[in-house]
């Protein structure tokens, strides 16, 4: 099947046929709603990625450590979300849709340690227009064949213009070595359809394994480096700014006053 084009359903050039007319207003009505139905999910991946790119930079700012090495994210195409839709069986309405196909937006986190996956999960369900789902934790049950991800659907408000809806995103959380197993494991799986011969089945179940073991033993190392004194940032407000005055004057020694910024 050829992708889903917002224009695929725009049949109508000629003269208007009776019953015909009622059937593409219909689906030019259909098609409306459902890219505008579409948009909120990619307004909730802008916030999510948004929310992600706030924390990455004042924990570095905080911390002078990122635990964030890249993130992506993608929105369903209206293709595959009507695929699952039929193929789950539920109900082909846009209620039905927001509540059931909880992975239209995606947004995939990948970090250095293990523990940064802790850190960055708290981040964000610490924050109060986050309401958590569902989460499955398949780092502590890693599944069969291998596969480690630390999975979050969430939910949050995306303001529209004339209303505010709440729209699900499946976040996942993983470090670059379970980040690689799984693109090659996604490759092969894809490859064979599926059916993946035993061999490789095993080789894959073992490269987890030693990708676990690397997760692990870097996780040691990060902290053996880690241990020094961190910056600590507390109620500043009460802060004597008066040194900071005296060096940036200092710096630009011209028509400083206090309140004024240096330019
Ligand atoms: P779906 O019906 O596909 O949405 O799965 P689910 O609702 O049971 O959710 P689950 O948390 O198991 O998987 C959601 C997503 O995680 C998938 O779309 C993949 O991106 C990823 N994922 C889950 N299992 C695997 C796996 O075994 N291998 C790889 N490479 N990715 C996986
Ligand atoms: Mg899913």
């Amino acid at each position: 099947m050829k992708p889903w084009q917002p224009d695929q359903l725009t049949i109508d050039d000629g003269p208007p046929h009776n019953g015909e007319r009622v059937v593409i207003d219909d689906l030019r009505l259909l098609r409306e709603q459902f890219v505008d139905f579409m948009l909120g999910y990619k307004f909730a991946i802008d916030e999510v990625t948004t929310k992600i790119d706030i924390l990455r930079e004042d924990f570095n700012n905080a911390h002078e450590y990122n635990p964030i090495e890249h993130v992506r994210s993608r929105l369903k195409s209206p293709e595959s979300v009507l695929e699952k839709v039929r193929r789950k069986n539920y109900a082909m309405n846009l209620a039905a849709i927001r509540e059931n196909v909880l992975d239209i937006a995606g947004v995939r986190v990948v970090c250095s340690f293990i523990s940064d996956i802790d850190t960055i999960r708290a981040m964000l369900v610490g924050q109060e227009d986050i309401t958590v789902l569902e989460e499955r934790d398949y780092i502590t049950h890693r599944k069969p064949n291998g596969y480690q991800s630390l999975h979050l659907i969430v939910s949050i408000p995306v303001f529209r213009s004339d209303r505010t809806e709440r729209i699900p995103v499946e976040i996942q959380i993983r470090t670059i070595a379970m980040d690689f197993w799984a693109s090659l494991e996604h490759k092969i799986y894809y490859k064979y359809r599926g059916e993946v011969p035993p061999n490789l089945r095993s080789d894959l179940a073992q490269a987890a394994e030693v990708a676990t073991q690397l997760d692990e033993k870097m996780e040691a190392l990060h902290r053996q480096v880690d241990r020094g004194p961190q910056p600590k940032r507390g109620a500043v407000d009460s802060l004597d700014l008066s040194v900071l005055y005296n060096s940036l004057t200092a710096a630009h020694p011209v028509h400083l006053r206090p309140g004024d910024l240096p330019t």
